[in-house]
């Protein structure tokens, strides 16, 4: 069994997590701290009120150092990565504006990782996502999706996905500058993350959830979407982290619905908001999802919560931070 299964497992170990005060890196900082280890997070405004929250873990007080750094600035990356034994690289924009995706996502990644490599780092996980992996117009759609797939930049260029495009060049470009570095590196490539929020502010990923209870979204899209809770995304890196045998990517999911589900499965748990029931599009048959393994990361120790427990507590979370009337 991985190391993954001890309870603390840290041991004042010294370890970096960049974006400290994002949706699933705070969560990964709230994992690391109760296990024991001593946190140098990345943010860019130490003193912005939206990363208060990191300081309330418990812990933080005596184990958290939150430092200012920006991913386009290789020194206030290494100052804040000497002296750790790994790095979870977590920080990066998520917007499909290539102004403000690519630049961020893809030198930031090559910064952090040399900077890693000038530190001697033992090891350094990735957050990449399944955004790397799956957007594909020639692959099969009756293939099982796993490790092994990558995403196709044309078409993520010729579709203007510029937020799949970038995280596909940034994990590329991870994987160049590691073996050219020597760097020990490990990838996660998550679907799309849910689950309650540590942070004040509503990230991107639970906006896809929050638009359908707001009464913003009238209708639905013909569109699927694979899910996971962001404390099984955080227990991931971590895992992958601790497990000395870790390789590669791991794909990190629960299960995969069209949006269509995603509206019932709230308007049943939620009567009270104007969830829509209409699809925008009443012409095509619904769009299929494709078929994905996560034997990888299970076999790393990781279970997951089902999607619609998740999509309850993302809710939940919500009302309990104010972003939604109860
Ligand atoms: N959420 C998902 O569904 C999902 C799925 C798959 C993969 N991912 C990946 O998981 C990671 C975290 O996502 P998230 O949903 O937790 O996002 P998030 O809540 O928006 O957090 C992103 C973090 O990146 C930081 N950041 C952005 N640009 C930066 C820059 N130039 N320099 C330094 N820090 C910068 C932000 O810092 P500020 O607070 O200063 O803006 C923020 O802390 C990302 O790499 C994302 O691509 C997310």
């Amino acid at each position: 069994m991985p190391v993954y299964a001890s309870s603390v497992s840290g041991g004042g170990e010294v370890v970096c997590v960049t974006g400290a005060g994002g949706f699933i890196a705070s969560w990964l900082v709230k994992l690391l701290l109760e296990k024991g280890y001593v946190v140098r997070g990345t943010v860019r405004e130490p003193d912005d009120p939206k990363n208060s929250h990191l300081r309330a873990l418990e812990g933080a007080a005596e184990r958290l150092i939150l430092l200012k750094a920006d991913l386009l600035d290789h020194a206030s990356l290494y100052s804040a990565i000497n002296g750790c034994s790994g790095v979870f690289h977590t920080a990066s924009p998520v917007t499909d504006d290539p102004e403000k995706m690519i630049e961020p996502a893809v030198t930031g990644t090559k910064n952090v990782i040399c900077a890693a490599a000038e530190a001697g780092v033992r090891r350094v996980v990735f957050t990449s996502s399944i955004g790397a992996v799956y957007m594909d117009p020639n692959r099969d759609p009756d293939a099982v999706v796993d490790e092994s797939y990558w995403s196709d930049l044309e078409y993520c260029k010729n579709t203007k996905n510029w937020y799949c495009y970038a995280k596909t060049v940034a994990e590329q470009v991870a994987w160049k500058t590691a073996t050219d570095h020597n760097v020990d590196l490990i990838v996660v490539n998550p679907v799309l993350v849910l689950g309650p929020l540590l942070q004040t502010t509503v990230n991107a990923s639970t906006a896809h959830i929050m638009k359908y209870l707001t009464g913003s979204a009238k209708t639905y899209t013909n569109a699927v979407q694979a899910y996971v809770d962001v404390r099984d995304a955080a227990a991931a890196h971590l895992a992958v982290y601790e497990w000395p045998e870790a390789e590669g990517r791991y794909l990190c999911a629960e299960s995969m619905l069209h949006r269509g589900d995603v509206v019932r499965i709230l308007g049943k748990l939620f009567p009270q908001y104007p969830v829509p029931t209409k699809c925008s599009d009443e012409v095509n048959p619904p769009k299929k999802g494709y078929k994905f393994t996560t034997q990888k990361i299970r076999d790393v120790g990781i279970h997951f919560t089902p999607v619609k427990q998740v999509l309850y507590e993302t809710v939940k979370s919500l009302q309990e931070k104010g972003h939604l009337n109860s």
